[in-house]
């Protein structure tokens, strides 16, 4: 098989007129199960895909730092800065790898100085896959090649949720880049957020995962986002709990009076959801997919009507999944409020059905969503 880093290495030689020294890659992820239960402490289970972000890198010895995208389509020159400074516009993609650059501290990493850097993706952008965090876990191998650091991959992990926490400012959990990181192929990577621990469950043989991304975006999505995040932890202080993983159903229902109807509701969500976490494991280890599917579904529901984050593009494309032959279940994936649902099927499902219920969305809502059969795919590596 030709090496999967030889047309970077090309495309990286025909923008920068020499060989890269490093080549990084990363994937992005479904999130399987586990609705915001993240950031409240709780499990989640989400699966690498075959779909992903690649960085080549090349030492400088001067002090700039070169970027090319092959979307953006020109090179980016910045100076080597202490404090890298956040980009907007066409070049606010840059806050991925600058974030990265400002963690690596941090974390008692070394900081490349100059060096050319490319990246190209064959991972939709936007479509609810993490093509951000395969962007900072790419970026974050790669800068870390340069300088000769082999930290564990809990640590990669960590650098690349601390650079969408607090460069580009998103609270997002470890969901994204602890699967990026911790993906294995034919297998769903199982996540403890709180230590966090990682581990892995396989898939039993047959599931396939189908994605269809609506390009639908709630204009608030990033501060809805936040809102729920906020909500969740005063929940949690009104419970008296650190985070909603540690509440129980029995004590919500206790405190039922104290909290607001929306409060309840979201809190109610995470503690159930939790739960399906750990049912749905079990039914992993059974191979039972027909209960995998319900309980994929039931995640679905509950996000619609108690966590409120999904949109009727997603409720329709769930309701019209989950009524057609071959398919266990169906959800919204990632934060919500626009985005993608993923479809568990059996390998009967084919592209003809898949493509009926693009149609009938199409109908209803004027345009057609994106299809994506993915498999599932290795985390985060150095390729070349
Ligand atoms: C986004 C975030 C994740 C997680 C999901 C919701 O994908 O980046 O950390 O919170 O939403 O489960």
């Amino acid at each position: 098989m030709a090496n999967p880093a030889n047309k970077i290495r090309r495309e990286f030689a025909s923008v920068f007129g020499r060989a890269p020294d490093f080549v990084a890659r990363a994937p992005g992820r479904v999130e399987f199960i586990g609705n915001h239960t993240d950031y409240n402490g709780g499990t989640v289970l989400g699966a690498a895909i075959d779909r992903t972000v690649t960085v080549a890198i090349a030492a400088r010895t001067d002090q700039r730092r070169r970027f090319f995208s092959q979307l953006g389509g020109k090179i980016v020159s910045l100076t080597v800065e202490k404090k890298p400074k956040r980009q907007t516009g066409a070049r606010s993609w840059l806050n991925y790898p600058l974030g990265v650059l400002a963690a690596l501290p941090r974390f008692q990493l070394k900081v490349p100085a100059g060096f050319d850097y490319y990246v190209s993706s064959d991972l939709p952008l936007g479509a609810g896959l993490s093509s951000s965090a395969a962007l900072e876990l790419a970026s974050a191998l790669a800068f870390l090649a340069l300088n000769g650091e082999q930290p564990p991959r809990e640590t990669v992990v960590k650098v690349g949720r601390y650079a969408e926490n607090h460069f580009v400012g998103v609270p997002c959990g470890i969901l994204d880049q602890g699967v990026s990181g911790f993906g294995r192929k034919d297998r769903l990577v199982w996540i403890d957020c709180r230590g966090p621990k990682f581990a892995t469950v396989p898939l039993p043989g047959g599931a396939q995962f189908w994605i269809f991304n609506t390009h639908t975006k709630h204009a608030l999505v990033d501060g809805l986002y936040a809102a729920r995040h906020k909500a969740c932890m005063a929940a949690a202080k009104t419970l008296g709990v650190p985070l909603l993983a540690d509440a129980t159903l029995k004590q919500l229902e206790a405190a039922k009076a104290k909290l607001k109807a929306e409060a309840y509701r979201r809190a109610r969500h995470v503690i159930e959801e939790i739960a399906r976490v750990g049912k749905t494991v079990k039914a992993l280890k059974r191979g039972d997919l027909m209960a995998v599917g319900q309980l994929l579904t039931a995640s679905h529901r509950s996000s619609q009507s108690l966590f409120e984050n999904s949109t009727p593009e997603l409720d329709f494309l769930v309701d019209t999944l989950v009524a057609t032959p071959n398919v266990y279940g169906a959800r919204l994936t990632g934060g919500g409020f626009g985005g993608a649902v993923m479809a568990l099927t059996s390998k009967k499902f084919n592209a003809a059905q898949a493509r009926r219920v693009a149609s009938a969305y199409e109908k209803r809502f004027g345009e057609k969503p994106d299809v994506l059969h993915t498999r599932t795919g290795d985390g985060a590596a150095l390729i070349g």
